[in-house]
């Protein structure tokens, strides 16, 4: 790994202006530092009063952490909490009245609770879940569209102890019938239709679907929240949601759970076929949450108005939509749609609309935005935005720079935050108020997460060299364990080579001089041409840094004499060239990589789309690149494409 060149050479940085500072909930490197320092001294001793600060614990722990079963860490563990207590109950006294959310939906109406409302709904809906005989440690899958129910759904199984598992929208009947079984699920809490960009997806269809896939006896009831109205099958284990929830009381009391009793699984993909269940712990996780919220955020629940735009299908939306803002009493929006519904202004006509301070995305979408032309965004009143985020995936510095200046003002710090569905929370972001940002860095640790960069024996590798990001020391928010496979669990994360205690991220970055990460690709991702190891993400970076190029997709091919060639699928701002055009941009392209990056780095073949291969989420999927490079049929599962249509053109060669 000490070999990966790491090319970026960006430079510009970005202090946190004066004025943000001054308000910022930590100060300056100096309060920065202060932080790390307290970690470093005093590691446990840290993190217990900041959860005993923060969360409201029925029972109070005695022990922080529990290294005794290692890997499998416990935290606060002898503590009793719940999470929806501490995200609805303590806010009642003081901001009852308070919006805990503005539902946008897909249409532009508008629906607002307050947090009294929110923990009527809860309470209600946990009630219901009882009703139907569901207990503390049963699996309740969440197959639900952006919705106040999705979040009503995750917070009522929290209140009783259930494990939610939420599967996203998108995915298919397949997808989820494997969710079901590998959970073995109670109940399923559904919608007949949701309904985004003006389309109606059949949510109900497709849990009836995977029902009769296999062996799902497990089982027992389908509840479904009404959301369009469409046409839906009718089958003995369905149950309206409205009619469950309506008559039940309007209090629950909370489950006094374990911090170590898990809140949720939620299936990620690995680097083999299988979805890993990763699970998440109820004490650890909602601390990360809340200091997340509080430090890399600068949240401010008083006068706040926070948007996330993830889907609570992914981990970011049951960290960043489903617990961490209600958490703190914020007011957040939930959004529906799709960025470009009705038209390709949404999103900026949705922060206009309701007033955004914070706003949190992904770079793909920024970056589809910036396609669709910088003068939309100046159409709207985006002046109530103080700071804005970005989340999973290297972002590149001209997307970054244009969201910072034609979204943020040249006002709002960018906050790009790296982490995963694993670590539960941000481990690697600045802290507005104190950290520079450089355009494209996801700059240093959080206080208190370890994170360094090692060679594949654990060994420290310099400045400016690329390898293992790894997280050396335990924190409140990881994984416990993979869902029925401990095994698995183990050997991804905690890889004997490693030591057997170090969390293996998956992902390869570099430092530079100032100490900041600079996250280059997944592990599988690296690229060895000719024995140069290169980051599948910088060249990306580099094709997009040129003023023609809106996306792009790199993968590697087996290649006789180089190892691998690296061929790059790309989406021009302007038209897909054909012919003689396309010869043209081939050859200008290649020389840019060149000079931007070096020769080595020079696409071997770059192939035009009017589009990437994306899942619904926005991850382009790579897998299929792959095997389009090499020529291969497609025999994968691509049911959670968006945009099938695409394949055909990739498969093109320019000639
Ligand atoms: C992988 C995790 C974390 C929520 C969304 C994705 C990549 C994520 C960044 C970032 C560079 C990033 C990494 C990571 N990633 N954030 N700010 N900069 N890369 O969650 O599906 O679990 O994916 O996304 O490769 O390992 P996920």
């Amino acid at each position: 790994m000490a070999s990966i060149e790491s090319i970026l050479t960006e430079t510009r940085v970005f202090p946190p202006a004066d004025a943000f500072a001054r308000q910022a909930n930590v100060s300056g490197m100096d309060g920065y530092e202060a932080l790390c320092r307290q970690a470093e001294s005093d590691y446990e001793g840290f993190w217990a009063n900041l959860a005993r600060q923060h969360i409201d614990w029925k029972k109070p722990f005695t022990r922080t952490l529990d290294e005794s079963g290692a890997p499998f860490y416990k935290w606060f563990d002898d503590g009793e909490l719940n999470v929806s207590y501490n995200c609805l109950d303590r806010h009642l006294a003081s901001k009852g009245d308070k919006t805990a959310l503005i539902f946008e939906a897909d249409d532009g109406s508008v629906t607002q609770v307050t947090y009294k409302e929110l923990h009527a709904r809860v309470c209600q809906f946990a009630n219901g879940l009882k009703s139907l005989g569901v207990e503390q440690g049963d699996r309740v899958i969440v197959y639900m569209p952006m919705s106040i129910e999705a979040v009503v759904a995750m917070q009522a199984c929290a209140r009783i102890g259930a494990i939610h598992s939420v599967v996203f929208g998108g995915f298919s009947a397949k997808s989820l019938f494997e969710r079901i079984e590998d959970a073995r699920a109670k109940v399923i809490v559904t919608a007949d239709e949701s309904l985004r960009g003006g389309k109606a997806v059949p949510l109900k269809h497709a849990v009836d679907e995977a029902l009769a896939m296999g062996d799902t006896s497990c089982v027992e009831r389908v509840v479904v929240y009404r959301r369009s109205g469409g046409d839906i099958a009718w089958g003995g284990r369905d149950l309206w949601w409205h009619e469950l929830a309506q008559t039940q009381a309007e209090t629950c009391e909370p489950v006094w759970v374990s911090a170590e009793h898990p809140l949720f699984i939620l299936y990620t993909s690995g680097s083999t076929g299988k979805p890993k269940g990763v699970q998440h712990s109820t004490g650890g996780y909602l601390l990360g949450a809340m200091l997340s919220m509080l430090w890399v955020f600068d949240a401010k629940p008083d006068s706040d108005v926070y948007w996330c735009t993830a889907d609570v299908g992914w981990i970011t939306g049951h960290t960043y939509v489903a617990y961490g803002p209600l958490s703190l009493g914020m007011t957040e929006v939930i959004f529906e749609g799709i960025p470009t519904f009705p038209h390709a202004g949404r999103f900026w006509e949705t922060v206009a609309k309701h007033k955004v301070t914070t706003f949190y995305t992904a770079p793909t979408a920024i970056r589809s935005l910036i396609k669709l032309g910088s003068d939309l965004p100046a159409q709207y009143d985006l002046s109530s935005l103080r700071l804005l985020g970005t989340v999973g995936e290297p972002i590149n510095p001209e997307a970054w720079m244009w969201y910072q200046q034609v979204i943020g003002g040249g006002r709002c710090p960018v906050v790009d935050t790296w982490w995963q569905t694993e670590t539960g929370s941000h481990m690697i972001a600045p802290l507005p108020g104190a950290v520079p940002t450089k355009p494209g860095s996801c700059t240093l640790p959080l206080p208190g997460i370890m994170a360094a960069i090692t060679d594949e024996h654990g060994g420290p590798v310099e400045k400016g060299h690329g390898g293992f990001l790894v997280i050396q020391r335990p924190f409140p928010s990881q994984l416990r364990t993979l869902w029925g496979d401990p095994d698995r669990f183990r050997k991804t994360y905690f890889p004997e080579e490693l030591g057997g205690k170090t969390y293996l991220a998956g992902d390869s970055a570099h430092r530079d001089d100032d100490g900041y990460f600079w996250i280059m690709g997944r592990i599988d991702d690296v690229l060895n041409v000719s024995g140069h190891r290169l980051g599948t993400m910088e060249i990306e970076s580099a094709l997009v840094a040129n003023p023609r190029v809106a996306e792009a997709a790199v993968v590697g091919r087996p290649h006789e004499i180089k190892g691998e060639a690296v061929v790059a699928y790309v989406v021009l701002k302007g038209t897909r060239p054909v012919g003689e055009e396309a010869k043209k941009i081939v050859a200008e392209l290649r020389d840019w990589v060149g000079k931007e990056i070096g020769p080595i780095a020079k696409p071997d073949e770059i192939r035009f789309g009017d589009n990437l291969p994306k899942t619904r989420s926005g991850k382009i999927m790579r897998r299929l690149l792959r095997a389009i490079a090499k020529g291969e049929e497609i025999t994968q599962d691509v049911s959670t494409l968006e945009n099938p249509a695409i394949l055909d053109q990739l498969k093109e060669a320019v000639k």
